[in-house]
């Protein structure tokens, strides 16, 4: 009678142990895939950054030119930096008219691989 619940509970807890396993898997994928979409965004991102916005604020950020913000120190979110690019701020010219809300987001997207 004990063996059979000794075997029972292994049964069971060799159960959980898979199926907690198998959730493990599934998180690392969707993370990876995370990944991958926000490399995708920073790709689009670097071409508009380079011919819009390098010019004052540096291919790497940090050129402070007229004023520019040092993009590597922001200490915006991605919601935050796609509503200084569309709206623009002191010196800073708004895109939103220029830029469609998919540049955008790929803009604010490879400004967050800038930032130390
Ligand atoms: C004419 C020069 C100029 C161009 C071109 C320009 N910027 Fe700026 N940018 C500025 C200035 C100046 C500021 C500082 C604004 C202020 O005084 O608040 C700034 C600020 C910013 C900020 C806010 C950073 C912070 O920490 O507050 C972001 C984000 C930004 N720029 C992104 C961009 C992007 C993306 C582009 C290209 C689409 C771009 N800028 C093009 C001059 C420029």
């Amino acid at each position: 009678m004990s063996r059979i619940i000794i075997g029972v509970t292994v049964a069971i807890s060799l159960c959980l142990a898979w199926s907690c396993a198998k959730k493990e898997g599934d998180r690392e994928q969707s993370s990876a895939s995370d990944k991958v979409v926000a490399q995708e965004l920073a790709d689009g991102g670097q071409a508009l950054y380079e011919s819009k916005c390098s010019m004052c604020h540096g291919s790497d950020g940090t050129a402070g030119i007229a004023g520019a913000a040092n993009l590597q120190l922001t200490p915006l979110d991605s919601v935050a930096l796609e509503r200084v690019i569309a709206d623009g701020r002191n010196a800073m010219p708004a895109f939103k008219t220029s830029l469609s809300e998919t540049e955008i987001r790929d803009l604010a997207g490879y400004i967050m691989t800038l930032k130390k």
